[in-house]
């Protein structure tokens, strides 16, 4: 039984008040849920802050980003150590604005999602392809060795807790999405070579979000889709109404 959810990706936005002021929104809004995960992944000064409130309304906490080492002399790095400490439980990791704009690579995906583990924190894998890749039929060949390189050599045990987040580049804040039938198809081929890396079981226990564009009016398309059991929102996270509902909208497919 997968578990839907839906994580807020705020990317770098919000003060600490602004963050303060979401959270006690947000749980104004929305009831306790055992039926989904709702997360918060916040800039990583604003983690500790927030901490507190997102325990007492039940919402889970992420950061964006680490390093792979535990300490050390690397300036400006946060690492895992540190994330588990200041309460978050999810980290995103290999969001292609990363990969874009910060030239990460899958083998830093890799080590990443290696060290997300030794600390407990369960990682949020960022796959997906360019518009150019799409319309040279790349996608499924791009993603497959996305999430291979993220995830090989990792125990099964492991496995099975990863989120995978399938987000088209070419979605990301742009207002377009992928059809929730294509999203599906992808969510299946990244099932699929999980099956053949590791076991039919691990490839059937692992969750899979789309990403791209998703708000209040289109998330129940994509959850009414087997194969996909939640969302990473970016733009349409940042106002704690819209992603109540959002929310409130993703329970409704399930429940359906
Ligand atoms: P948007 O929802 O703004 O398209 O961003 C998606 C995203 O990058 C979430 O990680």
């Amino acid at each position: 039984m997968r578990i839907p959810i839906i994580a807020a990706n705020w990317k770098m936005h919000k003060t600490s008040e602004e963050a303060t002021s979401f959270v006690s929104q947000l749980g104004s809004q929305l009831k306790a849920e055992d039926a989904l995960e709702t997360v918060l992944c916040p800039p990583c000064p604003l983690l500790a802050l927030i901490a507190e409130p997102c325990r007492k309304y039940g919402f889970k906490l992420g950061a964006q980003n680490m390093y792979w080492e535990t300490a050390g002399a690397f300036t400006g790095e946060v690492s895992p150590l540190l994330l588990k400490d200041l309460g978050a439980q999810y980290v995103i990791l290999g969001h292609s604005e990363r990969r874009q704009l910060f030239g990460e690579t899958d083998q830093q995906v890799s080590r990443k999602v290696r060290a997300a583990f030794a600390h407990e924190l369960v990682p949020i894998v960022c796959v997906g392809e360019t518009l150019q890749q799409r319309k040279a039929e790349q996608t499924n060949s791009v993603v497959g060795e996305q999430v291979s390189i993220a995830l090989r050599g990792l125990d099964p045990s492991h496995v099975r807790r990863v989120v995978v987040a399938y987000e088209p580049v070419w979605a990301i804040g742009s207002g377009l999405t992928a059809s929730a039938h294509d999203a599906a198809a992808v969510a299946r081929h990244i099932r699929k070579i999980i099956g053949e890396m590791f076991s039919l079981k691990v490839a059937r226990d692992l969750r899979i979000q789309y990403g791209g564009s998703v708000k209040p009016e289109n998330i129940d398309e994509f959850l009414r889709e087997v194969e996909i059991d939640g969302a990473l929102v970016g733009g349409a996270s940042l106002d704690p109404l819209i992603f109540a509902a959002i929310v409130q909208n993703a329970l409704g497919a399930v429940a359906s």
